[in-house]
């Protein structure tokens, strides 16, 4: 055992007689704080009029999240609290894993030989084990010798045991468990005070990010000196603040899933809003026409796209300014519009064979020579065709593929009037948003077509940081265009500085396709609102969540959710100034206020 040697008595030299008597006279800092006995028992410590009990934590929780322990320190009565930490080599722990492993793959050898089945319990072990030594070796994860012990104080015998019992519910609670220090009171008491010094030593070797739960409010709190405020934290009240673009983040891009209703819109507006403040621009998908008071209010530019809106937009536009790198602008538009014709003239799910293809290339190219526009970037300047002047190219070259009467349907009939004008509108503004709510359902993927197009187009001519946020992304998805476009925003992103924020309620159908998976892998940052039971499962399972944030995704209130950036899981809950909320609700008992003024909310209009 290791020396008892009270902390409090500092040892000194055998005082010579005279001082001797002198110092007895002497009060030192011990004198006055020391209690005047100590007495130990089995299973308790007798201070002065006072008893203690010390516990170790013998089995920790299989399931935590950040800052579990809280639980322990909001314990209603007076609880010393004493985590001991000493980092183990990690060239010793990799041996004894290797060890470990070596004696776990012969038993499986073994039992192969013998004709019986793997155990399933090995195989876990193994992996763990396996997974453990490899974060080792790279170094992510460093081994932690841990001991936690819990001082627990009460009057009396009976107070003692009251208290270790209801402590003992909490860890059950928990899947945890704690046992008193039998006989080993006072190295135990010892081991709780604020001396560093571990008496006891009953251990668990945790790996670091174990030992990072068991922090207080360690890794729960995420806060960085510039960035946006995302909100505040639920648990702790510390701010969550985060810089989308920091150049430690793999990319940009975010994912929020919830439940309809649960604030995903509402918190994407406020942080566009804040966004915006740090020069951060924004391309918004808007399918449910709710972003116009944010737009109208920051000098945006809102594109309604609908058989009957006055917005269009050109796809034969070229790049208002030229960049080097030997590019050929025309040539690049030309192939943009060949997939955009594909989609309008192919049928669904087919796309345009070589001969078909081959004369819409001469036809487009045509169609820019009458406009005046060659390869020449001089000419680049002049004011481009437009679709029927395409039509008009394929009627005259009398093709005999029937392209011509196909593409009418898109220049004159019900469905023209959208692509086949010159673009209406300007979309340098710092905030963009394409309403496509009243979009006919057929226009939607040519639709799509062309706002990836022209949002690439933007991003590649001139690279700022921007934001493309795609509401209810899940109407884009279900079409074969949308999700190809999503995915392959959300993986080339990066390289634009570009930000993709995807927002769906249908996370299942989101998850369960290839496009969603590529989306969610890029995605650095998180956040998860209010779930119900048909989907709080699959969220779980995907996000590695514990029971407890499960719990809190089922019963959190709107605004609430679990930000997971960085490896941290925070809950945070959204707050809005009155002149954000007033431009990010859709509530219609607010909005008739706004629109009244005798009831005016006392917000000025922006
Ligand atoms: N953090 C919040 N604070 C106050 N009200 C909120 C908050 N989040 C959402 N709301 C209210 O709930 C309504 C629905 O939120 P919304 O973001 O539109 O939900 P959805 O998840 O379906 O996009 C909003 O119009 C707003 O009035
Ligand atoms: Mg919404």
């Amino acid at each position: 055992m290791p020396s008892l040697r009270a902390p409090w008595r500092p040892r000194r030299r055998p005082p010579t007689e005279p001082n001797r008597r002198f110092a007895l006279g002497e009060r030192a800092v011990a004198d006055l704080v020391a209690p005047a006995a100590i007495a130990e028992s089995r299973a308790q410590i007798a201070i002065d009029a006072n008893a203690a009990r010390i516990l170790a934590l013998t089995d920790y929780p299989r399931h935590v999240s950040p800052n579990w322990i809280g639980r322990l320190i909001d314990f209603d009565e007076p609880l010393d609290l004493s985590l001991h930490l000493e980092p183990l080599d990690s060239g010793d722990v990799v041996r004894s894993l290797t060890h470990r492993m070596v004696e776990l793959q012969s038993s499986r050898m073994l039992d192969a030989k013998g004709g019986r089945i793997a155990s399933v319990e090995r195989e876990v072990a193994y992996e763990d084990v396996e997974r453990l030594r490899d974060a080792l070796e790279r170094g992510d994860e460093r081994v932690f010798s841990t001991g936690l012990y819990l001082g627990l104080h009460g009057r009396t015998t009976g107070e003692l045991d009251d208290a270790a019992a209801r402590i003992e519910g909490v860890l059950g609670g928990m899947m945890a468990g704690a046992r008193p220090a039998l006989y080993e009171m006072l190295p135990g008491l010892l081991s709780c005070l604020p001396a560093g010094q571990d008496h006891l030593r009953r251990r668990r070797n945790l790996d670091t990010s174990s030992v990072a739960t068991m922090i207080p409010f360690g890794s729960s709190h995420l806060a960085v000196a510039r960035g946006l405020l995302y909100g505040e934290n639920v648990h702790n009240h510390s701010l969550v603040i985060f810089d989308p673009f920091s150049a430690d983040q793999e990319n940009a891009n975010k994912v929020v899933f919830a439940k309809s209703g649960a604030g995903k819109s509402y918190a994407c507006k406020v942080e566009a809003l804040r966004a915006l403040l740090l020069g951060i621009e924004y391309l918004v998908i808007d399918p449910e026409d709710e972003y116009g008071r944010i737009c109208e209010a920051v000098g945006g530019q809102m594109i309604r796209l609908s058989g009957t809106s006055a917005h269009h937009i050109n796809p034969f536009d070229l790049p208002a300014t030229t960049d080097d790198e030997g590019r050929d602008p025309l040539a690049e538009r030309v192939l943009a519009l060949q997939g955009l014709l594909a989609l309008m003239l192919a049928e669904p799910g087919a796309s345009l064979g070589p001969r078909e293809r081959g004369a819409l290339d001469a036809a487009l190219y045509e169609t820019y020579r009458d406009a005046g526009i060659t390869e020449e970037r001089a000419t680049h300047g002049r004011p481009p065709p437009v679709l029927g002047d395409l039509l008009a190219v394929l009627r005259a070259s009398d093709e005999p593929y029937g392209l011509a009467d196909r593409l009418a349907r898109y220049v004159g009939g019900s469905l023209g009037h959208v692509f086949s004008e010159r673009t209406s509108a300007s979309l340098d503004r710092p905030f963009v948003v394409f309403n496509i709510r009243d979009l006919e359902e057929e226009l939607r993927p040519v639709a799509t077509y062309l706002i990836a197009d022209h949002v690439w187009r933007e991003v590649t001519r001139d690279p700022r940081p921007r934001v493309l946020l795609i509401d209810e992304a899940w109407s884009l998805m279900r079409y074969p265009e949308g999700a190809r476009f999503l995915g392959e925003m959300a993986r080339r992103a990066r390289k634009r500085w570009l930000g993709v924020t995807t927002v769906t309620q249908d996370v299942q159908d989101f998850l369960g396709s290839a496009a969603g998976h590529t989306v969610l892998a890029n995605s650095s940052v998180q956040l998860l609102m209010r779930q119900d039971s048909s989907t709080v499962g699959i969220v779980e399972e995907t996000f590695g969540l514990s029971r407890g944030e499960r719990e809190f995704l089922l019963g959190c209130s709107k605004g609430e959710g679990l930000f997971l950036a960085r490896g941290n899981h925070i809950a945070l809950r959204v707050e809005a100034s009155p002149l954000e909320h007033a431009l990010s609700t859709t509530s219609p008992e607010f909005l008739a206020t706004l629109s009244n003024p005798e009831t005016n909310s006392g917000v000025d209009a922006p």
